[in-house]
């Protein structure tokens, strides 16, 4: 029995062990600002384009000032990581921030994810003033559009959506926000949180009047592999917004944001086999595990020997060392006994038999 159970507790063991180590391994990058001038983090981590400026005293990030053909972004100058190089393990993440757009049609707000190298510098007429490289070549992205402008060019529901986008800003997925009593640029502060589960491999968007709870249900859900998409690229994040035509201001009031590594064991199926393949495990990991593999079989070979042992002892013990009979004195019978009654019953019996 022993034999069968070995291996396999052996195996758990030293999965878990492994997969211990790399969650602590994993070190995490999140950031929060609730205002945006005397934080130190602040200052080193966030770099600012465009017409984006700090205003209020702190108290909020102007994105788009009152005049026509405005845009501005900011960005973490830290790029992140979706899946980790070495123990190819998946990152989630979970962002919110709360913002503000005044009444007028621009194209509204964004976030996006955009790879390391994208030149943030840069604005162009497309929406958010994004400027990904010509479109045939389908550019990477990933972007949350809180959109105040019908644009009949990427298919707009109506002037008051949020959607996301992939790769091209023709929504995938798309919410009519006037169908949950909200307008995006109302001039009121709203909240949004976005979050991205690597376990299950899904992007979630929630929208609430700023000072709401986080709602339970999410405005928008969407099967997205952003591992499989960005393996172990880098990646920034930011929020892009810009007017067009209209003289639409927007602000940003708070912004947080947090990585969660995902331990590989957590994972469920990849869709494709071959990039899971691609993240093989170096050989470095292997060996430790290998090591501690051994030192565990030692020990509990060990213990086995010592309980086999005990056990042999006891065994031995009960059946040489206690002559006692087993069996308590009173039900004992002599068989030859029983055995010589019956066969003279027969015999007698068959002989009466005989004689009739
Ligand atoms: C900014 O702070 C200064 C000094 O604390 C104060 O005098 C000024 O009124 C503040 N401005 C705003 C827009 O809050
Ligand atoms: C936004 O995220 C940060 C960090 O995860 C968290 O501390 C904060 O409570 C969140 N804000 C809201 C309104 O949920
Ligand atoms: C959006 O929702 C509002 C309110 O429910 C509705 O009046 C409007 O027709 C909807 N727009 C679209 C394009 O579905
Ligand atoms: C602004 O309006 C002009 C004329 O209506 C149009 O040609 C131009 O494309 C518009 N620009 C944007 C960014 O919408």
């Amino acid at each position: 029995m022993a034999k069968f159970n070995i291996p396999t507790c052996l195996t758990v063991l030293t999965f878990m062990i492994s997969h211990l180590k790399m969650i602590n391994a994993g070190s995490s990058y999140s950031f929060s600002f609730q205002s945006f001038d005397k934080n130190p983090n602040f200052q080193s981590n966030i770099a600012l384009y465009g017409d984006a400026k700090v205003v209020g005293n702190g108290s909020s990030l102007q994105l788009t000032r009152s005049v026509s053909s405005s845009a501005g972004r900011v960005m973490y100058k830290q790029p992140i990581k979706l899946v980790e190089g070495i123990s190819g393990n998946m990152v989630s993440f979970s962002t919110n921030f709360s913002f503000l757009m005044s009444p007028d049609d621009g194209d509204g707000l964004a976030f996006v994810l955009v790879p390391g190298g994208f030149y943030a510098r840069m604005f162009n007429n497309s929406p958010f003033g994004l400027n990904l490289g010509s479109e045939k070549s389908s550019p990477k992205f990933v972007a949350v559009e809180f959109d105040t402008k019908r644009d009949a060019e990427y298919g707009d529901l109506n002037d008051n959506h949020v959607g996301i986008d992939v790769g091209a800003f023709v929504s995938v997925k798309v919410r009519n926000v006037s169908s949950n009593d909200m307008v995006l640029n109302s001039g009121k502060r709203l909240h949004s949180w976005i979050d991205y589960e690597a376990g299950s491999k899904r992007l979630e968007v929630r929208l609430s009047q700023s000072g709401d709870m986080k709602p339970i249900d999410p405005l928008l859900s969407y099967p997205l592999d952003l591992s499989n998409m960005w393996n172990d690229e880098s990646v920034l994040i930011g929020l892009s917004s810009s007017n067009g035509n209209s003289s639409q201001t927007c602000f940003l009031y708070s912004w947080s944001f947090k990585l969660r590594h995902v331990p590989q064991w957590m994972h469920s199926e990849p869709l494709d086999p071959q990039a899971f393949a691609k993240r093989a495990k170096p050989v470095q990991v292997q060996k430790k595990s290998d090591c501690i593999l051994k030192m565990l079989a030692a020990m509990i070979f060990g213990s086995a020997c010592g309980a086999l042992g005990a056990f042999m002892v006891l065994y031995l013990w009960t059946i040489f060392g206690n002559r006692r009979p087993i069996v308590p004195e009173e039900c004992s019978v002599h068989p030859g006994d029983f055995e010589y009654k019956k066969v003279k019953v027969v015999v007698d019996k068959a002989v009466q038999d005989g004689k009739h």
